[in-house]
């Protein structure tokens, strides 16, 4: 089934088009970061209007790669939530009008479920698997059981991993979005130079909370007598990374074991972090666990992560209505009920 893919929760506007829900045939992706570079952050009403200028042209050179016209698509899938509502708005609107006009089948999938499936563009997974899902929104361990089949076993209390990494950038004055930036430099610093708190990692369970990293950073910025640049900054990245990356992989295990899982998956923008994947491929190494990262281009938001669900929704009946509606908030474990 040849399908086309819709993806605009945040500030990023793509369309792909992919076969079977397994293969890439384009996956165009056009960014707003320069727009909102400026404000330190995503400004939701200027995502939302951007998505509108882009959204078309988008559309037709995922077309065009593919070497496909709208006559040969046959079914859409769109991202329907989380994430802002303006900008989920018009995917979802371009969705549905393309597909209406077409007479072809919609499919409406969770942001977090196309990330987490990710991996099956690239390879065959068996279910079933733990999910790390990170990202600037989401801090979150899933079992996933099967397609729309998902359970969560924590999430952060407070702010997301990728959202700890843009706060931290914006005070160490790096820029944003600041995840890729940290992690550059990290690779430059010694991680053992700073003893930053790990918050949650001795406490029962599977919660994050990654608010405390950030104001210890804050504060260990504050009492420098000048501004930190040159191998002191990069110690302070080495050092923030070091403890995000404990936790992150410290829960995982613990929630693999628990669930008696010997698979991992780890996506979302934050998956594309270097010291993540070092720490995981040497953990994974030592207790008989596989660990799947999606290559980099498929952990950030994009859209063809959304043609695995669009494909197993559409052929197993799971089609949207045509008043299905945009959700800001939307647990993913609820996903396949609401989809029906
Ligand atoms: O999944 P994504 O592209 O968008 C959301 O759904 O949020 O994730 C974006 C997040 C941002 O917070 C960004 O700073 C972070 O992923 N990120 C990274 C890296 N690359 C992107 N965080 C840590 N290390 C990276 N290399
Ligand atoms: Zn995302």
């Amino acid at each position: 089934m040849l399908l086309l893919c819709i993806e605009s929760s945040c500030d990023e506007t793509a369309a792909a088009v992919v076969r079977d829900g397994r293969q890439i045939l384009s996956n165009i992706v056009a960014s707003q970061v320069d727009v909102h570079a400026r404000y330190g952050g995503v400004v939701p009403e200027l995502a939302s209007r951007k998505h509108v200028e882009a959204i078309t042209v988008v559309i037709k050179e995922a077309l065009e790669t593919a070497g496909v016209s709208l006559d040969d698509l046959e079914g859409v899938g769109v991202t329907r939530g989380p994430g802002l509502i303006g900008a989920l708005l018009v995917g979802l609107s371009t969705a549905k009008a393309l597909a209406w006009a077409r007479k072809i089948p919609l499919a409406t999938v969770h942001h977090m479920e196309g990330h987490i499936l990710a991996p099956f563009l690239e390879q065959e997974l068996e279910f079933p698997f733990l999910a790390l899902a990170v990202s600037g929104g989401h801090t979150h361990l899933y079992r996933v059981n099967g397609i729309g089949q998902y359970r969560t076993l924590g999430q952060t209390r407070d702010d997301a991993a990728g959202e700890a990494y843009d706060k931290v950038a914006k005070l160490l004055g790096l820029g944003y979005p600041g995840g890729a930036l940290i992690d550059s430099l990290a690779g430059q610093g010694d991680p053992g130079s700073i003893r930053f708190p790990r918050p949650m990692l001795h406490k029962p369970g599977f919660e994050f909370s990654f608010s405390g990293i950030k104001t210890a950073v804050w504060r260990y910025v504050e009492e420098q007598s000048g501004p930190i640049t040159g191998d002191h900054l990069a110690d302070v990245a080495a050092s923030f990374q070091a403890a995000v990356v404990d936790v992150l992989t410290a829960k995982s295990l613990a929630a693999a074991e628990a669930e008696g899982l010997s698979r991992i998956v780890v996506a979302g923008g934050v998956a594309c972090n270097s010291g993540l994947r070092k720490r995981f491929k040497e953990l994974a190494a030592g207790c008989n666990l596989t660990v799947t990262f999606p290559s980099p281009s498929l952990c950030s938001d994009n859209a063809a992560m959304l043609g695995v669900p669009t494909d197993f929704y559409i052929e197993s009946g799971s089609v949207s209505k045509w008043d299905v509606n945009a959700v800001a908030s939307w647990p993913l474990d609820t996903v396949r009920l609401d989809t029906l």
